[in-house]
């Protein structure tokens, strides 16, 4: 972002006050705040007595920078307060999920009872293939109900999960069951994209093949048939006896029930894999009972989440940390009714997002600054013919929004009523740091404007000295959280380097950010090696690298560059073999289909996420006298 935009930012004079009836019945009122302030570890405290302990804690926060311990001697099971808690309540029948398949072929209710079920026989089944507490689990599967069930029967058993996003690529998959030693896959055998069936398996085969402590891969039957015959040309899915395993012959007759057993608060629930600045990325470590804690605070307040009457639709993939805090756990640790889609906004079909709002009369949506953009485009007549007036909370994620948007987003989707809340946080946060809470706050369009009760953060300069309001530097966040990262898996010194010594003592985001005259906060977007494409971080390195891979490239130098609808574009320089410039030559056409290839090269190195939107061939790179590519 410029200095000029944010000049503009900073001249903002818009502001919306809570409306009075939200504001009335909020979850969080304004003594919220005080009650932080006076005493933060006691306040944390009374957060975690939402959650059900099978025994309490003795100490809550150890805290030797960097490394956290929280509700420290607490026990807990993290399906048990999500799922098994609310069916002994009396909320067996309550509606956990509306599942909504991918162009509506399929739809699925799931009430809380049954999900107790189907997580007791998934739970039985990965017990059945050898998972212990303790054991990794990868996770490599589209938006569908058996994915949150794996990710649920793994912390019901102990077992740390790790999701990748199915998107991802043989490669990138292969590297996160490696770096974290799972021994068990769970996958699907295809996916449908935009009503296509896709298949999903042959890049779990193609990334297993080189893992050698995978013991299983469990398949869910998602596209049968279809995808065989669509894109496997007429094979049947390819398997391996013994290692591979239909889900509905090892999970589907289990029995029913499955006891529990309380873990460590301090016990890790999963790991999140994450760009850096390095090619390398970092398994994200979280924990059980501050990560529960928080994301189900921060669920209940930010959202003002009222379990018995709202329609609850957080619009990410699970394969990222919105999806596991915003659509797994947070959500069903507060008892919420859900809406769970497995697709996205697609030309073809403009308005499926505002006909589900209104036949599910989704109450609270949150979603990415990048959709809302696309939404925008495609203009705001399509949502008139639609009932939206269930809406009353609207939430935003990811990267920095832009005026513009957020006050279409207010506007149009909100009809001038709802609340925008503009929520920062990251992977490592594991929840909700910085934002409005939507009966107290009066918005500005575009500010995250301030850390939540109960958090402290902080912008500073180059050298860590607190910025006066209307001042501009780094985020920083300077006390210990409930669900921050306990580290980076397998990599302490990694952990301490990233996040803990640019300042002393204090955790550094990675994010600039601005004070502006009232001490509220603008995110500025990352001051690092790390883009933000449509709100998924991706390092210049790791595309720099994937680039680098392929035979005809000498040198690669990518940066990242403003886009309208995906916020930023990946845009990489290329300086190609001495051979193939002299053959390439002059030929526009070969030039073109090299850069073809390059683009498909970075897919399948990474994901097509990361296909850079631009390559610009390059004779030469500029370099710094000692060597160094000059990005800027
Ligand atoms: O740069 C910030 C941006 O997304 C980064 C975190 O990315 P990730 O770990 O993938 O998690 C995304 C979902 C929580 C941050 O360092 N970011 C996230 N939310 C916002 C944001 N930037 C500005 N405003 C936000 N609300």
């Amino acid at each position: 972002m410029s200095e000029n935009t944010l000049d503009a930012l900073l001249h903002e004079s818009r502001r919306f006050d809570p409306p009075s009836e939200l504001a009335r019945a909020a979850n969080a009122q304004p003594g919220l705040y005080d009650e932080a302030a006076a005493d933060r570890i006691a306040f944390w405290e009374t957060q975690a007595d939402w959650l059900r302990w099978e025994s309490r804690w003795q100490t809550a926060l150890e805290w030797e920078v960097p490394f956290a311990k929280w509700f420290v001697g607490g026990r807990l099971n993290a399906c048990v307060n999500a799922v098994d808690r609310h069916v002994e309540a009396g909320f067996g029948a309550k509606v956990a999920y509306h599942w909504i398949g991918d162009g509506e072929r399929d739809t699925r209710t799931i009430t809380y009872g049954e999900l107790q079920r189907l997580v007791c026989q998934a739970a039985n089944g990965l017990t059945e293939l050898g998972v212990r507490a303790g054991d990794r689990v990868a996770i490599y599967m589209p938006m569908i109900p058996e994915t949150v069930v794996t990710i649920l029967a793994c912390a019901r058993i102990g077992a740390p999960h790790n999701v990748v996003f199915c998107g991802f690529s043989a490669d990138a998959l292969r590297g996160r069951i490696l770096d974290a030693d799972a021994r068990v896959v769970v996958t699907t055998d295809g996916q449908f994209r935009r009503g296509a069936p896709t298949p999903v398996k042959p890049a779990v085969d193609e990334a297993v093949a080189d893992c050698p402590n995978v013991r299983h891969v469990l398949v869910v039957r998602r596209t049968g048939d279809i995808a065989v015959a669509g894109a496997e040309q007429g094979q049947a899915v390819p398997w391996q006896d013994g290692r591979d395993r239909w889900w509905h012959d090892v999970v589907e007759g289990q029995p029913e029930t499955h006891v529990a057993e309380a873990f460590d608060a301090e016990h890790p629930l999963f790991m999140m894999y994450t760009s850096g600045t390095t090619a390398r990325p970092k398994g994200i470590l979280h924990t059980t009972g501050g990560y529960l804690t928080q994301v189900a605070f921060t669920h209940r307040m930010v959202f003002d989440l009222k379990p018995d009457t709202d329609v609850y639709w957080c619009a990410a993939d699970i394969g990222w940390i919105t999806g596991h805090s915003y659509i797994v756990y947070g959500p069903l640790c507060n008892g919420a009714t859900s809406v769970m889609y497995e697709g996205t906004p697609h030309p073809d079909d403009k308005d499926r997002w505002w006909k589900l709002v209104e036949k599910h009369k989704v109450s609270i949506l949150y979603t990415a600054p990048t959709t809302i953009r696309t939404l925008m485009k495609w203009g705001h007549e399509l949502l008139e013919p639609y009932d939206l007036s269930s809406l009353r909370v609207l939430g935003s994620v990811g990267e920095p929004i832009n005026p513009e948007a957020w006050m279409w987003y207010r506007t149009y989707v909100g009809g001038e009523r709802a609340p925008v809340v503009d929520t920062w946080w990251q992977t490592e946060t594991g929840a909700i740091m910085i934002s409005p809470l939507p009966g107290v706050t009066s918005t500005k369009p575009g500010a995250a404007m301030q850390p939540l009760p109960g958090i402290c953060a902080d912008v500073v300069d180059n050298d860590g000295k607190p910025v006066p309001d209307g001042g501009g530097g780094y985020l920083v966040l300077t006390e210990p959280w409930p669900s921050m990262l306990r580290g980076i898996w397998g990599d302490d010194e990694r952990y301490r380097e990233t996040y803990w010594s640019r300042f002393d003592g204090v955790y550094f985001a990675g994010d600039g950010a601005k004070k502006d005259e009232d001490g509220d906060l603008w995110l500025l977007g990352r001051v690092d090696d790390v883009m933000n494409i449509s709100g998924h971080r991706i390092s210049t390195t790791e595309v720099e690298h994937a680039l680098v891979s392929h035979p005809k490239v000498a040198e690669a130098a990518v940066v990242g560059a403003a886009d309208a609808t995906t916020g930023q574009a990946i845009v990489a320089f290329v300086t190609v073999k001495g051979d193939i410039a002299a053959a390439i030559g002059d030929n526009a056409a070969a030039g073109e289909a090299l850069i073809q290839e390059l683009r498909n090269h970075v897919a399948t190195q990474i994901g097509p996420i990361a296909k850079p939107r631009q390559i610009l061939l390059s004779p030469e790179l500029p370099k710094t006298r000692s060597g160094k590519i000059m990005r800027r």
